[in-house]
């Protein structure tokens, strides 16, 4: 990568960022077309959050993805936001022009990648676990795809709340709704580490459930249920999609899959 006078600069704002694949990738799309940019991680302590914010703008980035825990305040501080980040309440990805443009891909990047794995959705039966910022983005891709959605969370109110906006059964623990669904989405963040205690007992998921992780590693859910014959796919071609449609929103250029996938380490991708 060589850098000039005029790389024009993007990245991602979060807290934590450092796990984050998005710059391999993203350096890599731009590579990929010979533009001069550069995509670079910004880990922003929440109580900074709104002067990084306003700072990337003066500074001239040209764009960011936004994500944990500052995908709703990003939402409210854009000038502008495209009609599905206005009803998911969160964007992903940000175009600093004359107005700040929100957006959000990750509804279009869980469609994308449910649907390689699932075929067409339309009108099946999808059990959401978590209630949470990923789960907005998931009940909307649902119910855009008619969908029947149970909806599971720890915190029930929360639950409750996402319901007054995406249509959705509230079920009191995952395994009431396991024999009507065909898919379960795991939206929270248990897996990420080894030692939690699993959300439901996963011995009871059957051979005609997909089971799809949002988080991009083999989970323990994910590996029970292959051991139980369902169709799995973890978070990795979610986060890939999102972010080929992010840089479609900055440069209108779509970068191939296959350059995303070889950029990425090896230990992602098995
Ligand atoms: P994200 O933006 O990644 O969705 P989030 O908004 O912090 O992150 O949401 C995290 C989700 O994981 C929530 O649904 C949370 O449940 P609560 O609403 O009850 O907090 C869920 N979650 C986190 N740890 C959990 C645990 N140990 N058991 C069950 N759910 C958990």
């Amino acid at each position: 990568m060589k850098l000039s006078g005029r790389t024009e600069v993007y990245g991602i704002v979060g807290y934590p960022v450092k796990h984050s694949l998005s710059p391999i990738f993203q350096n890599a799309s731009f590579e990929y077309f010979c533009i001069d940019g550069v995509y670079v991680p910004f880990e922003v302590k929440p109580e900074n959050f709104r002067e990084a914010f306003f700072g990337l703008k003066a500074l001239g980035v040209k764009g960011v993805n936004i994500t944990v825990p500052f995908k709703e305040k990003a939402f409210e501080f854009c000038d502008f936001s495209d009609e599905h980040s206005a009803l998911i309440g969160a964007v992903n990805t940000v175009k600093f022009a004359d107005k700040i443009e929100g957006y959000n891909t990750d509804w279009i990047g869980f469609l994308k990648a449910l649907k390689d794995t699932e075929g067409s959705i339309k009108g099946k039966k999808v059990l959401v676990l978590g209630a949470g910022g990923t789960s907005k983005a998931v009940l909307y891709a649902l119910s855009k795809e008619d969908c029947y959605i149970f909806l599971w969370n720890r915190t029930r109110e929360k639950a409750l709340e996402l319901t007054k906006k995406f249509p959705a059964e509230l079920v009191a623990k995952p395994e009431d709704a396991l024999d009507s669904v065909d898919i379960i989405v795991n939206t929270t963040s248990v897996g990420l580490s080894e030692d939690e205690p699993p959300l439901f007992d996963y011995d009871k998921i059957k051979e005609k459930h997909t089971v799809f992780d949002v988080i991009y590693k083999n989970t323990y859910l994910l590996r029970k249920a292959s051991e139980k014959g369902a169709k799995v796919q973890n978070g990795l071609g979610m986060l890939i999609y999102q972010g080929v449609e992010s840089f479609k929103i900055w440069t209108g250029l779509e970068v191939p899959i296959s350059i995303v996938k070889e950029s990425l380490p090896a230990s992602v991708l098995s």
